[in-house]
């Protein structure tokens, strides 16, 4: 009303059209504006650095769809074969992200933006889903933006509440990596101790595969531990400080077998629930007394975990327990943002978002992308 009576009362003289004019174009780049602020922000997401292919759609940093094909093809060979992971990848990725789209109730014209891993991972897996994001971009006219598979895996506790305070400190175990990072903000991270061979879940699969277990052995190992005691001891390494190393445990788990197992060929099936429980808490124990000396270090009592050996009960109960006798606050993700999935890429993606850190079409996958 009130703009109504000031466009009529300006339009009574030559210089009030103009006035008018120019009341008018104000008032709508107002309403644009306002708009625009309240646009909510829908990024679809992508993860196809493995063996999983995952679409996620993100409405202003909250997981509204989260959808994964899981490849089973795997299980068979003790690990990921990467060609066929990649052609599995073709075949699951138009109808993931067709489910995550319809389970978020939105169409691809309301999304404001693509988001994919592009690295660390298997190169074949990335390019399917590189390729695709860049297409979808392309065609939709869209921004697209990159995201580092680790990053994600720390800000999957971003998807729920409690959501950590700055700094906090994550050890992020997964099949590929074993780290513990001082997380400053969304997208300042910085490396405090690393693995120096194998990862947490790769020594879980590899001692996993020495008891005749399919691949991926760590939530097998993690249910028979359940039921068994840790009685047999393996030993601990010493290296370094923060750092990690795995692969003098696999060397003695596999003496310790071939020994046993020339005495009574019947060991490992007499023995499984003693032998997982012992080998997940030698995991969890080298795992544990590395954070505990970070935060230390650091002081930084505010601790979490990550990554698909987050999943593990054995380390969610130690980080718990070791929590309370520490009075640290402890951050454990629910169990869907523990192993890879797309909602840990598009909550990542969403911080890059108001950022407005965009990558465009000559982007490339990068399978050893540096943190
Ligand atoms: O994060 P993720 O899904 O993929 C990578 O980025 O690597 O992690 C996969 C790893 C595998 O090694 C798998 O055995 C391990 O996580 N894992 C577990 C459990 N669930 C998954 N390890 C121990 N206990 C579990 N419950
Ligand atoms: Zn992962």
């Amino acid at each position: 009303m009130l703009v109504q009576y000031i466009i009529n009362d300006a339009q009574n003289t030559t210089f009030g059209v103009s006035f008018a004019k120019l009341f008018i174009f104000l008032n709508s780049l107002t309403n644009i504006g306002i708009n625009l602020i309240k646009k909510n922000i829908y990024i679809l997401a992508i993860e196809s650095s493995c063996d999983d292919t995952g679409a996620a759609v993100i409405c202003d940093g909250v997981v509204i769809s989260n959808k994964m094909a899981c490849q089973t093809v795997h299980s068979e060979y003790g690990g990921v074969i990467p060609e066929l992971a990649s052609r599995q990848h073709l075949l699951h990725i138009i109808p993931v992200i067709d489910s995550a789209l319809k389970a978020a109730n939105i169409d691809k014209g309301e999304l404001s933006a693509i988001a994919f891993t592009r690295g660390p991972g298997l190169l074949g897996s990335l390019i399917v889903g590189v390729s695709m994001a860049k297409s979808l971009a392309l065609a939709l006219d869209l921004p697209m933006i990159e995201v580092h598979h680790m990053h994600a895996h720390i800000l999957a506790h971003f998807a729920d509440e409690p959501k950590p305070e700055f700094p906090f400190l994550c050890l992020t175990v997964s099949g590929g990596h074993t780290q513990i990072v001082r997380v400053d903000d969304y997208t300042e991270m910085t490396v405090l101790g690393t693995t120096l061979d194998d990862a947490a879940g790769e020594a879980f699969d590899k001692a996993g595969k020495m008891l005749g277990l399919e691949y991926p052995a760590g939530p097998i190992i993690d249910k028979l531990a359940r039921e068994g005691k840790p009685i047999f001891d393996f030993p601990e390494p010493q290296v370094g400080e923060l750092n990690f190393s795995f692969s003098g445990l696999k060397t003695s788990i596999l003496y310790f077998l071939q020994k046993e197992m020339a005495a009574n060929p019947n060991f490992i099936k007499d023995n499984l629930a003693d032998l997982c429980a012992s080998i997940q808490s030698s995991i969890v124990k080298i795992l544990m007394k590395k954070l505990t000396r970070a935060s230390t270090i650091t002081g930084i009592k505010n601790i979490g975990i990550a990554g698909g050996v987050s999943a593990n009960s054995g380390l969610r109960s130690a980080l718990e327990s070791e929590g309370k006798a520490k009075k640290w606050k402890t951050f454990i993700p629910a169990f869907e943002y523990c192993t890879d999935n797309a909602g840990m890429i598009g909550i990542a993606a969403y911080y890059k978002y108001l950022n407005q850190d965009f990558t465009d079409q000559h982007v490339t996958p990068a399978p050893r992308l540096a943190f």
